[in-house]
């Protein structure tokens, strides 16, 4: 079993040195790195920037921005059994970034954004065999938005959880299936979580 994770923020840069991300920590897709290896899965992880040491034993990729995740992902998943996208992508970038460094003027300043690549929609077009499990960040009617975007990325599993995940040691997730049914919920840090999913999944696709 060789698998895939996403895992952490991406970056959109405006120019040479401001970014817009989010405050992903990638402890989950992490988590979920260690709980394969200890399973003695082969884990890949491509993971924007975080404060984290890549799980020994991993083949691990660093990438930074959007496009960077989404053209290791593209070419890794070929490789790959399945995947499991944690990453927090941007989902917005400028549309001009520009060279150096953008002075300022004292007036109000207008951005026009373009949405980024969508990895996981990606990866789960060109699925074919392997099987895919995305994450899902709900604030309002969780179950309904996790279910679309299962369907609208052609996963088979989805985790939903809350944006209160973000950064934080512990989760609660449910994993909903492609006909929107509960299968499992876990309560707990990512660490138990992980294993958690890790062991469902090795009964399940293995
Ligand atoms: N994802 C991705 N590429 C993107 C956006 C999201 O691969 N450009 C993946 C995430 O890693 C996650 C899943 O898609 O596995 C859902 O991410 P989420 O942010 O919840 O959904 P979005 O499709 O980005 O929609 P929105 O943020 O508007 O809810
Ligand atoms: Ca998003």
């Amino acid at each position: 079993m060789r698998v895939l994770v996403t895992a952490g923020p991406t970056r959109e840069y405006l120019d040479d040195v401001r970014y817009l991300s989010n405050a992903s920590s990638g402890k989950m897709g992490y988590a979920i790195v260690r709980a394969g290896l200890e399973l003695g899965w082969d884990m890949v992880l491509v993971s924007g920037i975080v404060d984290l040491r890549p799980p020994s034993g991993c083949e691990f990729h660093s990438v930074v921005t959007t496009e960077e995740m989404r053209n290791a992902s593209v070419e890794l998943f070929g490789s790959c059994d399945g995947v499991i996208a944690t990453a927090a992508v941007c989902d917005y970038k400028p549309k001009e970034r520009v060279t150096g460094k953008i002075s300022k003027t004292g007036d109000p300043v207008q951005l026009e954004m373009i949405e980024t690549d969508d990895v996981l929609a990606e990866l789960g077009a060109k699925k074919q065999k392997r099987w895919v499990v995305g994450f899902a960040l709900e604030a309002q009617n969780p179950r309904e938005n996790a279910l679309q975007k299962l369907r609208r990325k052609n996963c088979d599993l989805i985790v939903l959880n809350h944006p209160s995940a973000i950064g934080a040691d512990s989760n609660s997730v449910e994993l909903i299936n492609a006909s929107g049914e509960t299968e499992q919920s876990w309560s707990g840090s990512k660490t138990e979580i992980s294993k958690e999913l890790i062991q469902w999944l090795a009964k399940r696709v293995v």
